[in-house]
């Protein structure tokens, strides 16, 4: 079992696959991209699906979600989601993505044993995305959601990071083309988790903007807080739409700033290089690899994480004096 000293526990294992990515989002990364990790340094197919096991048969992970940088770039994914979807006992498999390229693979994902994914998409204009990610792309991603969906990848779920001037008037029409479409669409509160560190309070559309916005054409009710859990979007029903399972269509936040979630967190994430985060913000890692290339046995590395979690602190502290923007950006944790 993954437990802190405030009694939370671990079973949802986030695995970046890779740093590297195809788009060059302004709030991520510059335009020349990063020093990516050297092959030598990122864990094989073989150690992540070790890892993965170990946490699932051994620790009480329940949930996996791959994630990068961009998670589709890895040669081997196929192939690690399989390896994954037959352990026992089987853990819910997600995969949150840019969408490029989803086209191709999202049969294959599926039949592999992928059971859903989350695709990021800030805009619905042409020349925004091109701006705002440096790539004229849109329409990849647009096909490969419409691919998820065919594939039997859902609930597709969207997440949109909202910036001022950039795509902040879009929030109304994002949320009417994803519920015309079936897709779950949550807005995400910017973090300070760029690699440029240029992140400033002041400029983050605030959770409670983005609602009053989505107000002046939707009515939304709160969904009931049990349903909850330790999701990190809180959700609204939006009244007289129906969601592509028949239910009431449905619209998340993810308030990491202004509402933080981290007393029910359940996280615990492993680097493309084989480091144990115990938090998104955390400012220490615990280096797997190591051991595993040192020849550790199971019960050494599982000893290692149950410590690296153990040391969790209560929250991220974005508004704590002492807050410190963590070194790894967020394109190397995988959100
Ligand atoms: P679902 O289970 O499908 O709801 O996934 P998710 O929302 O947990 O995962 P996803 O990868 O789609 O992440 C959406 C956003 O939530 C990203 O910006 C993540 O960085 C953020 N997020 C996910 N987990 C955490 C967390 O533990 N803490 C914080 N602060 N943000 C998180
Ligand atoms: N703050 C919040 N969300 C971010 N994402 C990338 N960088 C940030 C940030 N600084 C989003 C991506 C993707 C998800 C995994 O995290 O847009 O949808
Ligand atoms: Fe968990 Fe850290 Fe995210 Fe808070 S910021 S919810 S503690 S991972």
């Amino acid at each position: 079992m993954l437990i802190d000293t405030f009694g939370r526990r671990a079973v949802d294992l986030r695995v970046s696959l890779t740093d590297r990515c195809n788009l060059r989002c302004t709030y991520c990364m510059p335009e020349q991209g990063l020093q990516w990790l050297p092959k030598p340094e990122l864990l094989t197919d073989a150690e992540i699906v070790r890892l993965v096991q170990l946490a699932v048969t051994g620790l009480g992970v329940t949930e996996v979600r791959f994630t990068g940088g961009e998670p589709l770039l890895r040669p081997g994914l196929v192939g690690i989601v399989a390896a994954c979807a037959a352990l026992d006992p089987r853990p819910e498999l997600s995969l949150t993505t840019n969408g490029i390229g989803l086209a191709r693979t999202a049969a294959a994902l599926r039949e592999a044993g992928l059971d859903r994914v989350n695709v990021s998409l800030d805009t619905l204009d042409r020349e925004t995305f091109r701006t705002l990610t440096r790539r004229d792309r849109l329409d990849d991603v647009v096909a490969g959601l419409a691919a998820a969906e065919a594939a039997g990848l859902s609930p597709v779920k969207i997440n949109t990071v909202l910036m001022r001037g950039v795509n902040d008037h879009e929030a109304a029409d994002l949320l009417d083309w994803c519920l015309d479409h079936g897709y779950e669409l949550r807005f995400i509160e910017q973090m300070p988790l760029d690699a440029q560190h240029g992140w400033d309070r002041a400029d983050m559309v605030t959770a409670e903007e983005i609602l009053a916005r989505l107000g002046e054409r939707f009515t939304l009710s709160p969904e009931p807080d049990e349903r909850r859990g330790a999701a990190p979007a809180e959700r609204w029903l939006v009244d007289g739409r129906t969601g592509a399972d028949g239910r009431p269509a449905r619209v998340g936040v993810i308030a990491s700033v202004t509402r933080p979630f981290c007393r029910a967190c359940d996280r615990t994430r492993l680097t493309a290089d084989g480091q144990i985060r115990n938090c998104l913000f955390a400012t220490e890692e615990t280096d797997l690899r190591a051991a595993l290339r040192d020849g550790a046995g199971d019960e050494a590395v599982a000893e290692l994480w149950r410590k690296a979690m153990w040391g969790k602190k209560a929250g991220a502290g974005i508004d704590e004096p002492s807050f410190h923007q963590p070194d790894r950006p967020m394109s190397a944790i995988g959100g």
